[in-house]
C-alpha cells in the first residue's frame, strides 16, 4: 500500500465527502420534490430517510473503504477473496464512470451559462427569448461538446493532481465558498416581492401527499445526493486515516448535504414564485426558468441581476466539479491499483471514455435519459442494498465494530454501535428492498 495518500484532517474528509454529496441533486431536484410531495412533511420524511437509511449505508461504505484502504474492487477482494462479491466491486467501478459521463454534459451546460451571465445575455429587453436560448444552445452540438470537453478537462485536472493536492485542496477551498454563495442568493431571493408563496411551497406541511411514491422519491434522492451505492464514498473512505472517527465524519457529511439542499430551496423557490412561474425540476429550472428570472430582475439594475446570475452559475459549476471528481476518482483508484497503470494514464483513460459516452448523450437525448434512469433508479439502490448486506451479514460483527469505534477507543461510538449495527443489518436492507420493489411494481 505504499504511496497511497490519505486526507489530511477531519475537516478535509468532511469537505471532500460533502463536496461529492453537494451537487446538481441538491440544486435542481431537492427543492422541487419537496414542494411536490408535501413541503415540511416531506422534509421530515427526508431527514428520517437520511439518518435511518442513508447514513447506515454511508457507514457501510466507510467501513469497507477504510478497513482495506483499497479501491472498490480491491476492497471486496480483500474482505471476501474469490467470491461473487467481486462483481459488486466491479459494478461500483463502472457505474460512477457512467454517471460521470452524463453528469459532465450538464456540468458543460453550466460553463456556457456562466459565460452567458458574464457577458450579460439575460437582460430585461430580451427576457422573452431567454428561455429559448437553452434549446438553441442544445441544438449547437459542437458547442455543447466543447463545453463537455472543458468540464471533463477541469475534472481530470483536479483528479490528476492527486488525492491531497487535487481533491482535498479543491474541496477545502470551494465548499465553504459554496455555502456562502448559496446563502447570499437565498437572502436576496427572500427579499423579492412575492417571495412568500415560495416559502409556503417549501414549508407548508401537507401530510396527504406522503404517498409510497413520496417515500421512494425521498430514498432515491437521498442516496443520489449522498453519492451512495456506487462506491464513491467507499473510495473516499479508503483515504481516511485509521485514527479518524468515521461516524463523526459521516454525520458531518450528511448534515452539510442536507443543509445545502435546504438553503438551495430557499435560494431558488422564492425567486421562482416571485416571478409567477410554475416550479419545475431539472434542466428546465436551472437553464430556462432561472435565466428568465435573472433577465426580469434586470429592470431593478442590470449589474445586480448579472451579479446574481454569475454567482448562481459559479455555484452550480463548482458544486458539479466537486461531485464529478469523486466519480472519476473511483475508476482512477481502480485502474492504478489493480491494473498497475499510472495515475496519469488512468485519469486520461477515464477522461477519454467519459468524453465518448458523454458525446453519445449529447447526440442522443434518449441515451442520456436511459443512463440517468439506469443509474439513479436502479444501480444506486442495488449497490446500496448490497453494501449494507455485505457489512451486516458477510463481514464479522467484531470487525465492523472495530472499524466504527476505532478498536473500542471512541466511547460514544461504542455506545451507539448496537443501534447503528441494527440499522445496517436489518432496517436499511429491509426498507430499501420494500421501497425498491414497490417502486418497480407501482
Ligand atoms: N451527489 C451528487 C449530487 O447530488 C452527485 C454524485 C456524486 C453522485 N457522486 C455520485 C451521485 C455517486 C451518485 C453516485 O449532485
Amino acid at each position: 500500500m505504499s504511496g497511497r495518500e490519505n486526507f489530511g484532517s477531519r475537516a478535509a474528509v468532511i469537505m471532500a465527502m460533502a463536496g461529492s454529496a453537494i451537487g446538481l441533486g441538491n440544486i435542481w431536484r431537492f427543492p422541487f420534490i419537496v414542494g411536490q410531495y408535501g413541503g415540511a412533511a416531506f422534509i421530515l420524511v427526508y431527514i428520517l430517510c437520511c439518518f435511518l437509511l442513508s447514513l447506515p449505508i454511508l457507514f457501510s461504505e466507510s467501513v469497507i473503504g477504510r478497513r482495506t484502504h483499497k479501491n472498490t474492487f480491491g476492497a471486496m477482494e480483500a474482505l471476501a477473496p474469490r467470491s461473487s462479491w467481486k462483481w459488486l466491486g466491479l459494478l461500483t467501478v463502472v457505474s460512477p464512470i457512467i454517471i460521470l459521463s452524463y453528469y459532465s454534459v450538464v456540468g458543460g451546460w453550466s460553463i456556457e451559462y456562466l459565460f452567458k451571465s458574464v457577458t450579460i445575455q439575460f437582460r430585461p429587453d430580451n427576457a422573452e427569448i431567454v428561455t429559448g436560448m437553452f434549446g438553441e444552445f442544445a441544438a449547437s452540438r459542437a458547442k455543447v461538446i466543447a463545453c463537455l470537453l472543458l468540464f471533463l478537462g477541469m475534472t481530470a485536472g483536479i483528479v490528476f493532481a492527486g488525492v491531497k493536492k487535487g481533491i482535498e485542496r479543491f474541496s477545502k477551498i470551494t465548499i465553504p465558498v459554496l455555502f456562502v454563495l448559496v446563502l447570499v442568493i437565498a437572502v436576496y431571493s427572500l427579499t423579492l416581492p412575492g417571495a412568500g408563496e415560495g416559502i409556503r411551497y417549501l414549508v407548508r406541511p401537507d401530510f396527504s401527499k406522503l404517498t409510497p411514491d413520496a417515500l421512494a422519491a425521498a430514498l432515491g434522492q437521498s442516496f443520489f445526493s449522498l453519492s451512495l451505492g456506487v462506491g464513491t464514498m467507499l473510495t473516499y473512505s479508503s483515504y481516511v486515516s485509521k485514527d479518524e472517527n468515521l461516524m463523526a465524519s459521516g454525520v458531518g457529511t450528511a448534515v452539510s448535504d442536507l443543509m445545502f439542499a435546504i438553503f438551495a430551496g430557499f435560494a431558488i423557490m422564492p425567486a421562482v414564485f416571485a416571478s409567477g412561474i410554475a416550479p419545475a425540476a431539472g434542466p428546465g429550472l436551472v437553464f430556462e426558468t432561472l435565466p428568465y428570472i435573472f433577465a426580469k430582475m434586470g429592470t431593478g439594475g442590470l449589474v445586480l441581476s448579472a451579479a446574481v446570475a454569475i454567482i448562481f452559475f459559479i455555484t452550480i459549476l463548482v458544486a458539479a466539479l466537486t461531485s464529478s471528481i469523486s466519480m472519476m476518482e473511483v475508476g482512477v483508484a481502480y485502474l492504478s491499483e489493480e491494473k498497475g497503470i499510472s495515475r496519469t494514464a488512468a485519469t486520461a483513460g477515464i477522461f477519454i471514455f467519459a468524453f465518448m459516452v458523454g458525446i453519445l448523450c449529447v447526440l442522443r437525448g434518449s441515451v442520456f435519459d436511459f443512463l440517468d434512469k439506469l443509474c439513479s433508479n436502479f444501480l444506486l439502490t442495488l449497490g446500496a442494498l448490497l453494501f449494507s448486506l455485505f457489512v451486516g451479514w458477510k463481514m464479522k460483527k467484531e470487525d465492523v465494530k472495530d472499524e466504527l469505534t476505532n478498536g473500542g477507543t471512541l466511547h460514544t461510538n461504542v455506545k451507539l454501535f448496537p443501534i447503528i449495527y441494527f440499522l445496517i443489518k436489518y432496517v436499511a436492507p429491509v426498507s430499501i428492498a420494500v421501497i425498491f420493489i414497490s417502486g418497480l411494481v407501482g
